[in-house]
């Protein structure tokens, strides 16, 4: 029998409560005089790919680290699968971590490398020689078991570091920047076979990274920081589309960032005046009115603006100015063009257009006709936070 539409709403909602796997509760931490975490809070579900972006120094490492207990909070809960383990040591958590740098037995093989924590457990003969092998296929290292370390490629013995922690079947893995020593081609085979990797397991990955493009790649859900806080965590597609803060919208993706004065606002859309030069309404995602007179900021994605020789005669609205080129970088597939947009904003406005569309080069001084629609005029944070 179908499920009725209460049924339905009543499941949905059991399952948005499903208990999380990981959560860190109002973590403090600092190293000497110096705060990286203060009042920390964030939760994990089972078997979802979460992962840390951010700028180098903002907390990622010592984030994994509080988790997997090779350091202590100054205050603060840690709670894994319901239980506090924040007074347990590393290996009493059901957790793994993989680390950039390999760290295999140079005098083990691939097999002995990935049996070793197995063995240690007191798992049989029969259990550990299917298990290495399950996760060996998994990894894609089948045919490989006699290799040592030095016979390897990096690529390869980020493979075996990835199959010795699955090995111990976890329910918690904590990946930290693990694909940081290899190069961009392999980098990106590697994101997407730990992806379906992490899709085939019922195991949950905390994956760190600095570097955005892996973390959209990849990843269920992102937790932008900046300074050991969270600045907005959500799904890579809405965090993208809806930054909510200029360091989001400019670290997640380019954007020209600029400042508006709000003229006035509803809750179906916001009227500004962007850098005190061109008036625009744009839609409110968020439906809460934003107080008139205040100051915001705003984003335009470059590949939101077209740059067009002629005036454009389509009737959708849009934004049209005409400006003048200051640049153009040819990128191969893509161009970059700067423009003279405002008169008094200090900041270079780049547009991003497909060099396919573009019909040659254009000169410095040039003029064109800039477009952009009034929806991809992203409101952020009031300017008056910075
Ligand atoms: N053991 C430590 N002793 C002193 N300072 C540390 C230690 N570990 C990390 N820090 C400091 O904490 C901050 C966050 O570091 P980290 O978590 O490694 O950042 P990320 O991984 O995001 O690059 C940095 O300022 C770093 O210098
Ligand atoms: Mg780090």
């Amino acid at each position: 029998m179908p499920l009725t539409t209460e049924e339905k709403a009543a499941s949905k909602a059991s399952e948005g409560a499903l208990a999380p796997l990981l959560e860190l509760r109002g973590i403090s931490k600092s190293f000497g005089r110096a705060d990286v975490l203060s009042d920390f809070s964030l939760s994990v579900n089972p078997a979802e790919f979460l992962t840390l972006v951010g700028p180098s120094g903002c907390g990622k490492t010592t984030i994994l680290r509080l988790i997997a207990g090779f350091e202590k909070p100054q205050a603060g809960r840690i709670i894994l699968a319901g239980r506090d383990v924040t007074d347990l040591p590393p290996y009493r958590r059901d957790i793994h971590t993989v680390f950039q740098s390999y760290a295999l037995f140079p005098h083990y093989d691939v097999f002995e490398n990935v049996a070793f924590s197995l063995r240690i457990r007191g798992l049989d003969e029969e259990g550990i020689r299917e298990r290495v092998t399950e996760v060996l296929a998994l990894a894609k290292l089948s045919g490989l078991e006699r290799r040592k370390p030095d016979q390897l490629s990096g690529g390869q013995m980020q493979r075996v570091a990835l199959a010795r922690s699955l090995a111990g079947r976890p329910s918690l893995l904590l990946l930290d920047e693990p694909l940081g020593a290899l190069d961009l081609k392999l980098r990106r085979e590697m994101q997407m076979e730990l992806k379906n990797i992490q899709r085939r397991l019922d195991i949950a990955f905390i994956y760190v990274t600095h570097d955005q493009e892996e973390a959209t790649t990849m990843s269920d859900r992102i937790v932008v920081l900046n300074r050991g806080q969270i600045e907005q965590l959500g799904e890579p597609r809405e965090i993208y589309e809806k930054p909510r803060t200029s360091f989001v919208a400019s670290f997640m993706g380019a954007a020209n960032v600029l400042e508006a004065r709000v003229l006035s606002s509803s809750a179906s859309s916001i009227e500004i005046k962007i850098e005190d030069e061109i008036d625009c309404a744009v839609p409110n995602s968020d439906s809460a009115p934003v107080a008139p007179a205040g100051r915001v900021y705003v984003a335009i994605r470059p590949e939101r603006v077209a740059i067009h020789a002629q005036r454009p005669d389509d009737r959708t609205p849009a934004i049209l100015k005409r400006v003048q080129v200051k640049e153009h970088v040819f990128l191969g597939h893509s161009s970059q063009v700067y423009l003279k947009l405002f008169e008094k904003s200090p900041r270079p406005f780049w547009a991003l257009c497909r060099s396919s569309q573009m019909n040659g080069a254009l000169a410095p001084g040039q003029w064109v006709w800039a477009q952009f629609k009034p929806e991809d005029v992203l409101v952020l944070e009031p300017a008056e936070r910075r």
